[in-house]
């Protein structure tokens, strides 16, 4: 008996042909990574010249506008695909009012970031956490003896402060609260406001995360009290429902999805990229994913840049085309742009 009846399809096939030469390997991967298709996370604040280190995202800080403005540059030099703001407003009530304000934060940042980097595209994230005292997603409403998260009285504040960002110059706008009827409240606010021309980046299916532990400080969004399990999605819900999500966005005239965190949730994107195809889906590889990584790499247990590149091929691989990602600028320059 010879080995070739033993193990059929041996020695015809051997995938390690596929492996070597180097330039062979590189050239048959298929998932490749390039800063034009990543997106870097801004945390803006009031003032001048300020950098507020962050001490749980090594590297990340929260900026004041001019400072924003720098890192805005260097974005468009490395070529990335542009940049999403979050902004920390001096002033918070239970309304998240600095939201709204023409003079806000991120209309500020925006702006600015327009004036002198015109080309440079400018994501708006569209919450109310960081701007509300109790750190909800929007206004409360007592229902009994809890206070809640009033859905539709926080609607027609969206679409306000998704007109007052589109005033500013944002050119895309990304609803985050994941509250039902957002993306239909937004547009129908942009398009009363001639703002048509408008696209919004849904945060379709955003799941009730630990991962966002980090961005929590980064952004002082954490809620006062409660947490976020009764908007955000259930880890446990079937993918279905992500589905769900998706196909009441599109419907209300979302233009891109995301899927949200990024790295547990690759079957997400796989599902959403599959049965959605024409439509741009995008994972948000959020700040646990790279402050866990960064203190692994600090203690000397993992490498930084080989983990991150890994982890962000993964989530091109599963199908997301945008990635957002506090590597961002990283990338650029590990992949030598
Ligand atoms: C809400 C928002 C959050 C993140 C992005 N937008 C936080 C939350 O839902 O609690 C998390 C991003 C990250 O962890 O990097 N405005």
């Amino acid at each position: 008996m010879t080995s070739r009846d033993l193990q059929p399809g041996f020695p015809i096939t051997r995938l390690r042909r596929l492996r070597a030469p180097v330039a062979w390997r590189e050239l048959v991967r298929e998932t490749r990574l390039s800063p034009s298709e990543l997106v870097l996370p801004l945390f803006v604040r009031a003032g001048r010249d300020q950098r507020r280190p962050i001490a749980s995202m090594p590297g990340h800080a929260q900026l004041s506008v001019d400072l924003a403005v720098d890192e805005a540059r260097i974005a468009r030099r490395l070529g990335l695909g542009g940049v999403i703001l979050f902004g920390i407003p001096e002033h918070k009530d239970p309304q998240g009012s600095a939201a709204l304000a023409d003079a806000g934060v991120v209309q500020q940042a925006t702006r600015a970031i327009k004036d002198s980097v015109p080309e440079l595209l400018v994501i708006s994230d569209l919450c109310f956490c960081e701007y509300t005292d109790h750190g909800h997603c929007g206004v409360l409403a007592k229902s009994g003896d809890v206070h809640e998260l009033d859905n539709d009285a926080t609607l027609p504040l969206l679409a306000e402060q998704a007109v007052s960002h589109a005033r500013a110059g944002v050119d895309v706008i990304a609803p985050s609260g994941m509250l039902d009827g957002m993306v239909g409240a937004i547009r129908q606010g942009l398009d009363e406001a001639g703002f048509s021309a408008t696209p919004i980046l849904s945060y379709a299916a955003k799941y009730a995360s630990a991962f966002y532990g980090p961005f929590r400080e980064a952004a002082e969004s954490a809620p006062a009290f409660g947490d976020r399990r009764g908007y955000q999605m259930d880890a446990a819900a079937a993918a279905g429902q992500a589905l769900r999500e998706v196909d009441l966005d599109l419907a209300e005239g979302a233009d891109a999805v995301m899927v949200k965190p990024a790295l547990a949730y690759l079957d997400i994107i796989r599902t959403v990229r599959e049965r959605f195809p024409g439509v741009p889906v995008a994972a948000y590889q959020v700040s646990g994913e790279f402050s866990m990584v960064k203190a692994a790499a600090a203690a000397g247990w993992l490498d930084e840049r080989a983990t991150a590149l890994e982890m962000l091929t993964a989530i091109r691989r599963a199908g997301a085309g945008i990635v957002l990602t506090y590597w961002a600028k990283d990338v650029a320059g590990w992949l030598g742009a």
